[in-house]
C-alpha cells in the first residue's frame, strides 16, 4: 500500500513539475530552443487560444504607441518577438498610418503566420527571423521598439533591452510589457516588480519610464531613450 502511495505522490509531483515547466513557464528553464520550439509546435493555435479583440488591440497596444509617434509621418518601427504578427497586423490596418514595421520572431511557423497576415502590406513590412540578442541591425536605427509578452522568455531581459535601447534613435519610444501577479512570480528569480523593472529601464539610459496596468497578468511599460543632451 505505501509503495502504490509513494507512486501516487511522485506521478503528482513529477506532473506538477513538468506543468511548471512547460506550461507556467513556456520552457523558459530549459534554455531559448526549448522556448522557440515551444512556440513552433503551438504556433497553430496561438491566435486562437490569444482571441485578439481588435477594439482592446486598437485601444490599448496601438493608440498609445501611436500617441508616442505623433510628430512622426513615416515612423519605423521593431516588433522584437513579433510571434504571428500581432502588432505589425494591427498597426499596418490604421488607415491613416503611414510608416513601416519590421517583426523580428524566431520560431518559423509564429513568423509563417505573420508573413500570412502582413502579406498584403508590401515593403511597408518585413520579417526578420531571428532571437532578440544580438539584435541585426545597426544603432540608431528605428523611432519605436515594441516587445510584447514575450521579455520573460528570454534568456536575459536585461540583456534583450539593452539591445532595444541600441536600436533605437535618441529620444526613440520603448513599449515593452511586464509579466505580473501569480504568474509572474512563477519565474521565480527572473521575476522583477515594478520598481525593479523600471529601475533597469533607467540603468539601460530611458527617461519617462512609466508602468500602466495592462492586462490580468501583464502591465505595459513606456521609456523613452534619452537624448546625448539629457544626459
Ligand atoms: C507570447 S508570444 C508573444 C508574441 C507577440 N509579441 C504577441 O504579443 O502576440 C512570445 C514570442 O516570443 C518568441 N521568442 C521566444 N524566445 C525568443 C527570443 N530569445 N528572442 C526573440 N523572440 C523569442 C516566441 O517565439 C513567441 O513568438
Amino acid at each position: 500500500m505505501t509503495g502504490w502511495i509513494a507512486i501516487v505522490v511522485s506521478g503528482l509531483l513529477l506532473a506538477g513539475l513538468l506543468y511548471w515547466l512547460l506550461v507556467m513557464t513556456e520552457g523558459v528553464f530549459l534554455g531559448r530552443r526549448v522556448v522557440v520550439w515551444l512556440y513552433d509546435i503551438t504556433a497553430h493555435q496561438y491566435d486562437g487560444i490569444k482571441e485578439f479583440d481588435d477594439a482592446a488591440e486598437r485601444f490599448f497596444v496601438i493608440r498609445p504607441l501611436r500617441h508616442h509617434l505623433r510628430h512622426l509621418p513615416n515612423p519605423l518601427i521593431l516588433d522584437v518577438a513579433t510571434g504571428t504578427g500581432r502588432l505589425p497586423h494591427y498597426l499596418l490596418n490604421e488607415p491613416d498610418f503611414h510608416g513601416r514595421v519590421v517583426g523580428l520572431e524566431p520560431s518559423p511557423k509564429m513568423m509563417g503566420f505573420a508573413a500570412g497576415k502582413l502579406a498584403s502590406f508590401g515593403w511597408r513590412s518585413m520579417l526578420v527571423r531571428q532571437t532578440a540578442v544580438p539584435l541585426p541591425f545597426a544603432a540608431g536605427a528605428f523611432d519605436a521598439v515594441s516587445c510584447l509578452e514575450s521579455l520573460e522568455f528570454f534568456p536575459s531581459a536585461a540583456a534583450a533591452l539593452a539591445e532595444m535601447a541600441r536600436v533605437l534613435k535618441p529620444g526613440g519610444i520603448l513599449m515593452v510589457t511586464r509579466r505580473r501577479g501569480r504568474d509572474g512570480r512563477a519565474f521565480l528569480k527572473r521575476y522583477r516588480n515594478v520598481s525593479q523593472f523600471e529601475q533597469m529601464l533607467r540603468d539601460l539610459g530611458f527617461s519617462a519610464v512609466n508602468t500602466q496596468p495592462w492586462q490580468i497578468d501583464y502591465d505595459q511599460v513606456f521609456g523613452r531613450k534619452v537624448t546625448k543632451v539629457e544626459k
